[in-house]
């Protein structure tokens, strides 16, 4: 017998991303994201859903940036901080000790202490249920040398945040 589930159940897990956007020298901010992927090799495009009354949301839309930072799985206490406080109340840079540093070629700040970041410069915008999609080119892409050589293994943060927001929601885990 099959049974009825709530939807996302088995998308999971995913990656988590800690996307960066405003203005290093202005208002910056960082959002966790989950819902993010490549969407085209030739031109290089991302994808992300963010949620419309997001402050980043806003920033993104005003200057037409974001960043796609890679965290490690040692980073999840940052994640988790990051999707449960806005930026519309709090500087998370400063409340998750998390450094800001300049990107290549955009104003948004990378952060330092994740893995890896692609720059991108927003394309497209396409209004879906509860989201926007942000559809961003990528213009730069770069990673800890460490990492692309394999001198170091990381594990990429992934993990049970639907299971445990439906649990809570509808009580059904
Ligand atoms: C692991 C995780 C993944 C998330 N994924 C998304 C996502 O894909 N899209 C989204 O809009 N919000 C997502 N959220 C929720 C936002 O991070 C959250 O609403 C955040 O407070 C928005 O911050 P802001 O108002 O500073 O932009 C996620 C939260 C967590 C903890």
């Amino acid at each position: 017998m099959k049974i009825k589930v709530e939807y996302l159940e088995f998308m999971w897990p995913m990656r988590h991303f800690l996307i960066t956007c405003g203005d290093i020298s202005g208002e910056s901010n960082i959002i966790a994201v989950s819902f993010c992927m490549p969407v085209s090799k030739e031109p290089p495009l991302i994808v992300c859903a963010i949620g419309r009354g997001t402050y980043s949301y806003k920033l993104i839309k005003s200057t037409k940036e974001f960043i796609v930072n890679v965290p490690s799985e040692d980073l999840k206490a940052e994640i988790y901080y990051c999707g449960f406080h806005s930026g519309h109340h709090v500087d998370k840079f400063k409340e998750t000790g998390l450094t800001p540093q300049p990107a290549r070629q955009l104003r948004v700040p990378i952060i330092d202490e994740c893995v890896a970041h692609m720059e991108c410069k927003l394309k497209q915008e396409v209004e879906v249920g509860d989201k926007n999609l942000f559809i961003g080119e990528v213009v730069e892409a770069y990673a800890d040398e460490d990492i692309v050589k394999g001198k170091k293994k990381i594990e990429y943060a992934k993990g049970d945040f639907p299971r445990k927001i439906y649990a809570v929601r509808f009580k059904t885990l």
